[in-house]
């Protein structure tokens, strides 16, 4: 792997628990908690698909918001404070344990990191900012840069744009096998984060690895 000069990763799922704010209200949202999380986690990557084919940008927080309003309204939770709390802690999203102690050890290493997001800035600045990671971090690149979301090309393409690293020299890294798909059909290097035991879907673009969580990543790379 000695043409790897940057690590470039995914942000929700991957870096951060997406299930961590229906999770820490799951006493207020109640036993509904785990199909609220995952359908609003649907919906949220659902309309960026419908949204880049309708030519229809609108950023990554208004997204969020609405996703959770839809499935607030699918599962009957009508419950406006509630709604309030759980955006409010999507910006606090934890990071998975094992992310700090990486990073850490791929700078040691000479790469270059940063993280390829479909989040907005402002959610960005704020889970790196709460999970104490900014110095670890050479770059934060949010799709704001070219208002369209992932898979479309112009989004893996910020990499070569503003970090000057071309696409052969890049490892990116997601839990999400859409991307992951669509980043080594682009001609990124990948490693599928599988952390949910997912099925490899049936699209182009292969991972060179599969593993399910980032831990020990330092001694594959
Ligand atoms: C992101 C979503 C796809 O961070 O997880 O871009």
């Amino acid at each position: 792997m000695e043409q790897i000069k940057a690590c470039i990763f995914d942000a929700y799922g991957t870096l951060f628990d997406v299930n961590a704010a229906c999770r820490e209200l799951s006493k207020e949202v109640g036993h509904k908690w785990e199909s609220l999380a995952s359908l609003w986690r649907l919906r949220q990557v659902e309309y960026t698909w419908l949204r880049n084919s309708m030519d229809e940008y609108i950023d990554f927080w208004q997204i969020t918001s609405h996703a959770l309003d839809y499935a607030m309204e699918t599962l009957e939770i009508d419950n406006i404070k509630l709604k309030q709390e759980l955006l409010a802690l999507y910006l606090k999203l934890e990071a998975y344990p094992e992310v700090k102690d990486l990073l850490t050890k791929l700078k040691q290493k000479g790469f270059k990191t940063g993280i390829l997001s479909n989040g907005s800035m402002k959610m960005l600045n704020s889970a790196v900012d709460n999970a104490n990671i900014r110095e670890l971090l050479d770059q934060i690149l949010s799709v704001e840069e070219c208002k369209t979301y992932k898979p479309s090309k112009k989004v893996y393409d910020l990499v070569e744009k503003i970090m000057k690293v071309k696409k052969e020299n890049v490892m990116f890294f997601s839990s999400n096998a859409w991307d992951m798909h669509a980043a080594s059909n682009y001609g990124f290097n990948t490693i599928w984060v599988n952390r949910f035991n997912a099925k490899l879907e049936k699209l182009p673009g292969k991972p060179i690895n599969i593993v399910n969580s980032l831990e020990k990543i330092d001694e594959i790379i």
